[in-house]
C-alpha cells in the first residue's frame, strides 16, 4: 500500500488533471476565436499558486531527495524532475502575468495567450506523468517506514485549499467550475 504521504501527491495530481481540463477547454474555445474565460483562468492561476507550487512540488523535492539517498542509480531524474519543477513554476507564472495583462487591457495578442497557455499544459502534463511512471512509483517500492518517517518529519502540513476538506474564500467560484465540469468530459 502507498505510504499517505505519496498518495496525497497521486491524487494532487488527479486534481490538477481536473484543473488542467479547464484550461484546455479555454484554449480550445480561444482557438475557435471564442473569448477566454479570463476569471476562470486567473482563478486557476492562483490556485496554482498558493498550492501545487508552494506545497506539492516542494513536498516531491523531499520524497525525492531521500529516494535519492536509498537508490542514488535515480540521480540523474531526480535532478531533471526538481530543475522541472523551477521550470513549470516560471512557466506558470508567464501564463498567470498574461492573463493579468489581459484582464487589465494591456494589448496582448489572442497567439500569445495560447501559446503560452498551450507550454504550460503541456509541461504540466508531461511532467506529472513522468513522476506517475517513475519515481512515484520507485519511491512507492524503495522507501520504507524509516524512509517516510524522515519525509513526514520534513513536509509541513497544508491543506489545499481548493481540493481539500474546506474550499477557501478566494476558490468558491473555481470549485463551482470544477464540480460542474466531472472528469474526463
Ligand atoms: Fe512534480
Amino acid at each position: 500500500m502507498k505510504h499517505e504521504i505519496l498518495q496525497s501527491l497521486h491524487e494532487d495530481h488527479i486534481n490538477m488533471s481536473r484543473i488542467a481540463e479547464l484550461v484546455a477547454a479555454e484554449l480550445v474555445a480561444m482557438e475557435r476565436g471564442e473569448k477566454p474565460d479570463l476569471n476562470l483562468l486567473d482563478d486557476i492561476m492562483a490556485y496554482v499558486t498558493a498550492y501545487p507550487d508552494t506545497f506539492h512540488h516542494p513536498t516531491e523535492d523531499i520524497v525525492f531527495a531521500q529516494l535519492k539517498r536509498v537508490a542514488p542509480e535515480v540521480q540523474e531524474d531526480v535532478t531533471a524532475l526538481l530543475a522541472e519543477h523551477g521550470d513549470l513554476i516560471a512557466t506558470g507564472r508567464a501564463f498567470q502575468s498574461l492573463v493579468r495583462a489581459v484582464e487589465e487591457d494591456v494589448v496582448v495578442t489572442r497567439a500569445e495567450l495560447l501559446t503560452k497557455g498551450r507550454v504550460y499544459l503541456d509541461k504540466l502534463t508531461a511532467h506529472m506523468n513522468k513522476e506517475e511512471a517513475g519515481l512515484f512509483r520507485l519511491a512507492a517500492d524503495r522507501l520504507d517506514h524509516s524512509d517516510w518517517a524522515t519525509i513526514g518529519a520534513r513536509v509541513e502540513a497544508m491543506e489545499d485549499p481548493l481540493f481539500g476538506p474546506a474550499v477557501a474564500a478566494d476558490y468558491r467560484r473555481l470549485w463551482q467550475r470544477i464540480t460542474a465540469h466531472p472528469p474526463g468530459r
